[in-house]
C-alpha cells in the first residue's frame, strides 16, 4: 500500500530511474570485503531489541533492505521520498506501508510506535534537517520505545574498513562530516534521546545505536 503526502522533488542523484539498482550493487560492492552487506543487515537487527508484533516507523527506507526484516517483526510504516528507491521496497517488502514524503514534512501518530528505525539516512541531511527528523521520531515513539539508528562510522584500523570508509564518504554530502565524525551523541542529546547501547558493525566501517527517549 502506498499513500503520498508530498509532492516534494528528489534530490540530484535520487531523481534517476536507475538510481535503486545502483545503490544496491555499490552497497554489495562496499561491504563484500567487510563481511558481506546481508551480514551487516542481520547484525544490525540483532544489535536492536524489538519488542514482538511492533509497530515500526522507518525514516528513509531506500530500496527495502532493512523494511523486508523489519515487516518479521510487526507492522511497518516505510518513508522515502524517492520513488526510484521506493520502487524496490515495495516489491521487497509488500506488506509495509509505504509513504512518498520527505521525512522532515512528515506527521506521525504521535506517541504511536514502539521503534522508529533510521538506516543509512540521517547523515543525507544538513543538521537542521536531522534535528527535525529526531524531533519527529521523538514524538512518533511511545514511552518506552526505541529510535535505532544505523549510520556510517569512522573504523581506528584495517586496510580495507579504511579504504571503504573513504571511498564511502566520497560519495556522501558534508552533512557525513558533523553527524559521523561528531560521534552522534551530542546531536541525540540535543533532540532528548539518551543512547542505551551502541553495536560496531562490518569491522568498524557502520554502527547500530539504540536510543531511548528521555
Ligand atoms: C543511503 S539510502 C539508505 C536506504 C536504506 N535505509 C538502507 O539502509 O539501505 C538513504 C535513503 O534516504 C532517503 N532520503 C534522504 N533524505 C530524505 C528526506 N529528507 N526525506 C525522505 N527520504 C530521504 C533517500 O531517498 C534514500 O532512499
Amino acid at each position: 500500500m502506498t499513500t503520498r503526502t508530498t509532492s516534494q522533488s528528489d534530490t540530484p542523484l535520487y531523481q534517476y530511474s536507475w538510481v535503486g539498482a545502483g545503490y544496491d550493487a555499490l552497497s554489495r560492492f562496499v561491504y563484500a570485503p567487510l563481511g558481506g552487506l546481508a551480514l551487516l543487515r542481520a547484525q544490525a537487527m540483532d544489535a536492536i531489541a524489538i519488542a514482538p508484533d511492533a509497530r515500526i516507523l522507518e525514516l528513509g527506507c531506500g530500496t527495502g533492505g532493512f523494511t523486508r526484516l523489519l515487516v518479521e517483526h510487526g507492522e511497518v510504516t516505510s518513508v522515502d521520498m524517492s520513488p526510484n528507491m521506493m520502487r524496490r521496497a515495495r516489491r521487497r517488502a509488500p506488506a509495509a506501508t509505504f509513504v512518498e514524503s520527505d521525512i522532515t514534512a512528515y506527521v506521525p501518530a504521535r506517541g504511536a510506535y514502539d521503534l522508529v528505525w533510521c538506516g543509512f539516512v540521517l547523515h543525507e541531511l544538513d543538521r537542521p534537517a536531522r534535528a527535525r527528523a529526531l524531533a519527529i521520531a521523538h514524538e512518533a515513539l511511545r514511552p518506552g520505545g526505541v529510535l535505532a539508528i544505523i549510520e556510517h562510522a569512522l573504523p581506528a584500523s584495517g586496510f580495507w574498513p579504511r579504504a571503504m570508509s573513504r571511498f564511502v564518504h566520497a560519495f556522501e554530502p558534508p552533512s557525513v562530516v558533523d553527524w559521523v565524525r561528531g560521534g552522534f551523541t551530542h546531536e541525540l542529546l540535543e533532540a532528548g534521546f539518551a543512547e542505551t547501547s551502541r553495536v560496531t558493525l562490518a569491522r568498524g566501517t557502520a554502527v547500530a545505536l539504540s536510543c531511548a527517549p528521555r
